[in-house]
Parts: structure tokens; sequence; C-alpha cells
């Protein structure tokens, strides 16, 4: 069930999504031989960062709120990920990079295309001040980040971009019109947990990012906008944990899905998804590509 997003070819429509068991070979490893069609590795910036105090992951009754505050270990990650280009079972390897202008975006953009099979731009943090969705939500610097990066690298650019904004088309169009090959909906919506007994916030950083199931028909939504506005193929994330989940994004207009938190439960969820879908387009004598977008049709 080959699916092609630009120039990448991933093995399915199943993709590690940035931020769970990305921080390190052995794990992006794992996850290549447990099905995923593609991984995403954790979030990385030029130097490396400690992120927020503790406790920065709480499981709420609605799903995880994080704010680990992009922890990575800078530059240095790009020799331990070199690693991976020898591997047997490689699956394509897209690095997540972070950066607070676009001559930082550039810089970790040179650096880890000498491996990566592509860029995805994390435009769309929601709890680390002057990166993510500080640069994300502005359209303008979308574009010129977007569009630097892309004269720098042969490699296809993806750019995540942040629900937490009125309109995410419109951030969606500056990313398409920098030269992005594809954009990622969506990163996690803003959120907090109070603690009732002491009166505190739970997290180190007093808010965070929700994500699982809670979010999914937040990132349905987005998807179904993005697919309207642009041109160019999306990469749907956000509560995915069943083949179900992952068809109802790519009915809205996803041509691949990610999945983050319910990597958590059960590693072989890859290939659950995977073989899922492949099971309901062979009983409906149908191609992965008619499904992508065919809500649009139906309504
Ligand atoms: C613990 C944790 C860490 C994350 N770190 C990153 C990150 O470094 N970069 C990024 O772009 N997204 C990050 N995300 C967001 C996920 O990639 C994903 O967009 C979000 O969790 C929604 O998908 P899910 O509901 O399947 O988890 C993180 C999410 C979680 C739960």
């Amino acid at each position: 069930m080959d699916v092609r997003i630009g120039k990448l070819t991933l093995s399915n429509p199943t993709v590690l999504a940035a931020g769970i068991l990305g921080s390190a070979a052995s794990s992006l490893r794992r996850i290549m031989t447990c099905g995923a069609g593609g991984v995403v590795t954790k979030s990385v910036g030029l130097t490396p960062r400690e992120g927020h105090p503790g406790p920065v992951l709480v499981e709420t009754s609605s799903g995880f709120l994080n704010a680990l505050g992009l922890p990575n270990a800078g530059l240095a990650f790009a020799d331990e990920l070199e690693q991976l280009i020898t591997e047997a079972e490689r699956k394509p390897l897209i690095v997540s990079i972070f950066g607070a202008n676009a001559d930082e975006f550039v810089e970790l953009a040179r650096t880890f295309c000498r491996f990566a099979d592509a860029l995805e731009l994390n435009l769309s943090c929601p709890h680390a001040q002057g990166y993510g969705i500080e640069v994300g939500a502005e359209p303008a610097l979308v574009q010129s980040i977007t569009r630097s990066v892309k004269k720098q690298v042969e490699l296809p650019v993806w750019v995540k971009l942040t629900p937490n904004v009125t309109d995410i088309t419109e951030i969606g169009h500056a990313a398409e019109k920098g030269g992005a090959d594809a954009v990622v909906a969506i990163n996690t919506v803003k959120g907090m947990a109070i603690d009732v007994e002491s009166g505190r916030p739970v997290l180190g950083n007093a808010f965070g990012g929700l994500s699982g199931s809670a979010i999914r028909p937040v990132a349905v939504k987005c998807v179904y906008d993005l697919y309207e506005a642009l041109r160019i193929p999306i990469v749907g994330v956000g509560g995915v944990s069943s083949y179900e989940d992952a068809l109802e994004l790519i009915m809205a207009g996803a041509k691949a899905i990610q999945i983050g938190s319910a990597v958590a439960r059960d590693l072989s969820i890859f290939r659950s998804v995977a073989d899922g879908i492949d099971r309901y387009l062979a009983r409906k004598g149908i191609t992965l590509e008619d499904v992508v977008g065919s809500a649009h049709e139906n309504h």
C-alpha cells in the first residue's frame, strides 16, 4: 500500500508522529520494524535544551497533556541519527526541526539533509517560548521560513501546523506559497489541568498541549478545511488509535496519517491500522486514492 507524498514514498499510510519515541536512534529503529510506513524524529533545535521543569506529562481523563518544552540534544543528534542510514529495515526518516527564525531553520536543514528523507518544520509547539506557535501563527513568517529552507535543500519539506489559530487555512496557504511539499495537521491543542487539592496547575509549565482521542474531531475539521483550501498533500495527525480513526482523517483529505499518543500503549498500532485500512479497501473494492478527501463529495 505505497503512498506518495510529493516525492517521498511511504510503504503504508501510517507514520510515527514527532515527539513520541523519537529522541533516540534505537527507538526509531524499533518503530521502523513495527510496521510504520515512516518515522518522524523528536523535534531538534540548534543547541541542547533541557526543556521545562516537571511534571512535563500528565494523563487526564481527556488525553495526555504535555509541556516538555522541546528538550533535545541539538546538532549532536545528527551523529546518532546517521546510524539509521545503514538499517536493513530502514523506512523513510523525517527529521523534525524547530528554530526561532529562518537562519536557525536553514542551519538545521543543512545539517540533517545529509541523511533525512524529508524535513518537518515544527512551527506549532504550543508551549516553548520564542518557538513553535509564536512563529507558526504568523503567516508571513511561515512563508519566509519555508521558502528559506526550500532554497537550501532538495529534500521534501513538510510544515507542521498548529490548530491554536483562528484560521488554519491561512497558515496552510502561507506554507504552500513558501514551497512546502506537504502540510502536517495538527500539533497539540493548548490545554491545562489544575490539581484541586493544592489548587496548583499540574504541569511544571502550568499549561501545555492536549493530544489523543479528544483532539481527533479538531484534527478532522482542520484537515477537511485544509483539503478545500490547498493543492499540496496533507498528512493528518491527532487522536488516531484505530483504522477507523485513520480513515476519518483520510476521508477528510489526508494522504497519510501520523500516530503519537496511541503509540505509548501499543507499538503494534502501525501494523494494525495499516492492515485495517487494507481490509477496508479490499472489502469495498476501492483504492486508498479513492478514499482521500471522499467526505467532501459525500456532503
Ligand atoms: C509527549 C509528546 C511530545 C511531543 N513532541 C512533539 C515534538 O517534539 N514536535 C512536534 O512537532 N510535535 C510533538 N508532539 C505532538 C505530536 O507529534 C502530535 O502532533 C500530537 O500529539 C497529536 O497526535 P496524537 O493525538 O496522535 O498524539 C508531541 C506530543 C506528545 C504527546
